[in-house]
């Protein structure tokens, strides 16, 4: 790895106290930014730490033993997170899903589920609950987890060669206790499981289609994700990504695929499914189809600031909010601006094209 990497988790970037509107009504119903894209789903931090050090995601180089990680009172609350999680579903986020760090190493996860499975979208629908993990602690977790009402479970895997996974994750951990972990989500009901591969050229590509061989016919589905940009100083090159479409290829040379339609608008995978009807892989083009223009995502981190993009230069405060006693009404009318207001790589990206106004500085917010 190079000598600095842009991690994956959230509080390095500046951040800002929101503005409440003053002349503005509250939101009533849905969010759309200026481009039309509504808020649909938000993705929720849980916790900045994780026992993995994945080489592309939290590099020993900067995560070492005397990285300050949040204290306990920096994190927001159960009752913030569901306080916050209750504002976005009133006005029209439909998806939620934990993310971390790891997010099953914060203590009694199952009840924030609980929290979160109890409410309802705008127009009274339960809320698409999931999960993104690394699946090392899940096989501890799966039944209580779908006993609270988790609806879904992503698990990463980078690989199923015990050398190539172990180096990638960095602590030693091994295959097979991943599996474990996806098999009791199975055992506790979760289908279907998503399993995300990241692949990096020289890394793990060798071991894409054996990935899709092993999985092939079990329910799950594999999705390969292309190595991204983190950033302008983590060394990523474009050498390192091996293109969506050269996967599909390879996959397909042995086990024809047919491309598939997508579940809903601005889905993030591209589906294909076996053309035996043994189920389906995804890829994840964020790098050679980047899919910004249907971009319905925000991100909470676990200190509570809101941010608009994956490469957002800084977040939005909304602990800050909550712990100077602001109403839901502020809350909802502060969170209505940041979306109408929204800076993301997309805006940038159509700005710099049209008016050459100041480029906005972009960094990598994780989760
Ligand atoms: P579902 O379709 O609900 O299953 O989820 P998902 O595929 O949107 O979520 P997941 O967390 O599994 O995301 C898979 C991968 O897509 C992540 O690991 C990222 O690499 C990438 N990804 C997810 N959301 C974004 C995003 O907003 N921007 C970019 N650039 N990449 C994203
Ligand atoms: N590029 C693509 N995906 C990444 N992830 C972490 N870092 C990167 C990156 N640089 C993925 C993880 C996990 C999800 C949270 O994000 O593998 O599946
Ligand atoms: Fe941890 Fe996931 Fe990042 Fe790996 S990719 S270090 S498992 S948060
Ligand atoms: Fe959305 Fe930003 Fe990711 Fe583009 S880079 S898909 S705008 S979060």
């Amino acid at each position: 790895m190079t000598a600095k990497v842009i991690p994956l988790i959230d509080q390095r970037a500046a951040s800002r106290v929101p503005v409440i509107p003053t002349h503005r009504p509250v939101p009533g119903g849905t969010l759309a930014d200026t481009r039309g894209r509504r808020l649909r789903d938000l993705r929720i931090s849980v916790t900045d730490r994780c026992n993995f050090r994945c080489t592309y995601c939290m590099p020993k180089s900067v995560f070492e033993r005397d990285y300050r990680f949040l204290p306990r009172t920096e994190l927001l609350s159960f009752e913030e997170i569901t306080r916050i999680a209750r504002l976005f579903a009133a006005h029209g986020v439909e998806k939620i899903r934990l993310t971390g760090g790891e997010p099953l190493l914060r203590k009694n996860l199952e009840v924030l589920i609980e929290m979160l499975a109890a409410l309802k979208t705008h127009n009274g629908k339960p809320l698409d609950l999931t999960l993104t993990t690394n699946a090392s602690l899940l096989s501890k977790k799966a039944q209580a987890f779908k006993a609270a009402g988790l609806q879904r479970v992503t698990a990463s895997l980078d690989s199923l060669d015990e050398a190539v996974f172990r180096a990638m994750n960095d602590v030693d951990f091994p295959v097979a206790d991943v599996l474990k972990g996806i098999d009791a989500a199975h055992d506790a009901g979760f289908a279907p499981i998503k399993i995300n591969m990241v692949v990096k050229k020289g890394v793990n590509d060798q071991d894409i289609v054996a990935m899709a061989r092993r999985f092939k016919g079990s329910g799950h589905i594999v999705r390969f994700i292309e190595f991204m940009d983190v950033g302008s100083t983590n060394g990523w090159r474009m050498n390192d990504v091996v293109p969506s479409a050269e996967i599909v290829r390879m996959i397909s040379a042995e086990m024809p695929l047919i491309e598939a339609e997508p579940n809903y608008t601005g889905e993030v995978a591209e589906r294909w499914a076996y053309a035996d009807g043994s189920g389906e892989i995804g890829v994840i083009s964020s790098v050679t189809q980047a899919f910004c223009a249907t971009c319905t995502r925000a991100r909470l981190s676990t200190d509570g600031k809101l941010y608009t993009c994956l490469f957002a230069q800084s977040g939005r405060d909304l602990r800050a909010l909550m712990r100077s006693g602001k109403s839901d009404e502020q809350m909802a009318g502060a969170i209505g601006l940041i979306w109408n207001q929204r800076e993301d790589r997309y805006s940038e990206i159509r700005t710099a094209a049209t008016v050459r106004t100041k480029k906005i500085e972009m960094s990598y917010i994780g989760g």
